[in-house]
């Protein structure tokens, strides 16, 4: 692997001068937290049964029990998790730059337990239920999360379910005008631990990108967004950001 001291301090350069940074972050940086990800997740007892069965509105119309406890399973795997120095430093860097959005497409909450404030969560969040057919939102019980079928909502009796992004659904407008807007208006666009195949997120580098911003890309492999970064840097988020952000209040100084 190369040395990417070099990389990393006209990375830092580069955060030093902008006024207004995004940072898109996927799996990967949660993968050193022990989150598993989806496909990792759908081993043993799960993995008889693919994606679409899962995590999609037909499949949640099929077999509404079989998707609760799926997300009631995944929901423990989640909370069993911890903050590791990478969310870390995104919350320290979001202290020390005076605009710097948070986009993710995480459904855990490791960004704000590590201190992150007003993250976009474009695939949504496991820690949030709604209802399927009014959205109202559904404050979760515990005995509900032993429970065989999805609770019914308070407020129309319809099936509530986890407010998440499943396949052949739209991103949430909030979130992805937001993340958007912030792709537009940004200097610097630092990407983290995603693999850029999942549109539309994928897209926001490339409205940065053409905005004029310098993409940074942090993956332990290289990726179709690496490939159109400005900067590569190749590691592990949990090692490479804490560095860059202490190569940031380096260069401050
Ligand atoms: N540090 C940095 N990058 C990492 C690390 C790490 N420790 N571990 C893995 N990666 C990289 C992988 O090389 C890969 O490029 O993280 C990326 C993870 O890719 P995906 O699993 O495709 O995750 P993501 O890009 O977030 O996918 C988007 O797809 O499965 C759905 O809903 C899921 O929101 C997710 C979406």
């Amino acid at each position: 692997m190369e040395e990417i001291e070099p990389l990393i301090a006209q990375a830092a350069q580069s955060l030093c001068e902008a006024s207004a940074v995004v940072c898109l972050t996927g799996a990967g940086v949660s993968a050193e937290s022990g989150v598993p990800t989806f496909r990792d997740a759908q081993s043993g007892l799960w993995s008889r049964f693919d994606a679409a069965e899962l995590a999609s509105p037909e499949g949640f119309e099929r077999d509404p029990g079989l998707v609760w406890r799926w997300y009631m399973w995944r929901l423990q795997q989640l909370e069993a998790a911890s903050p590791n120095p990478g969310h870390i430093a995104l919350a320290e860097l979001a202290r020390t730059i005076e605009k710097f959005d948070l986009v993710t497409q995480n459904v855990d909450d490791l960004h704000e337990q590590a201190g992150s404030v007003g993250v976009v969560h474009l695939h949504g969040s496991l820690f949030r239920f709604r209802c399927r057919l009014c959205a109202h939102p559904h404050r979760l019980r515990e005995a509900e999360r032993r429970a065989a079928n999805p609770p019914a909502c308070a407020a129309c009796g319809e099936l509530v379910r986890p407010d998440v992004v499943w396949f052949g659904e739209g991103l949430p407008l909030d979130a992805l005008r937001a993340a958007s807007e912030a792709a537009h208006g940004s200097d610097v666009m630092l990407v983290a631990g995603t693999s850029g195949l999942v549109y539309p997120a994928a897209q926001l580098p490339l409205i940065a990108r053409q905005a004029g911003a310098t993409i940074i890309d942090i993956n332990v492999e290289r990726s179709p967004i690496s490939d159109r970064a400005n900067l590569f840097l190749q590691g592990k988020s949990g090692e490479v950001l804490p560095r860059l952000a202490k190569a940031l209040q380096d260069a401050k100084a």
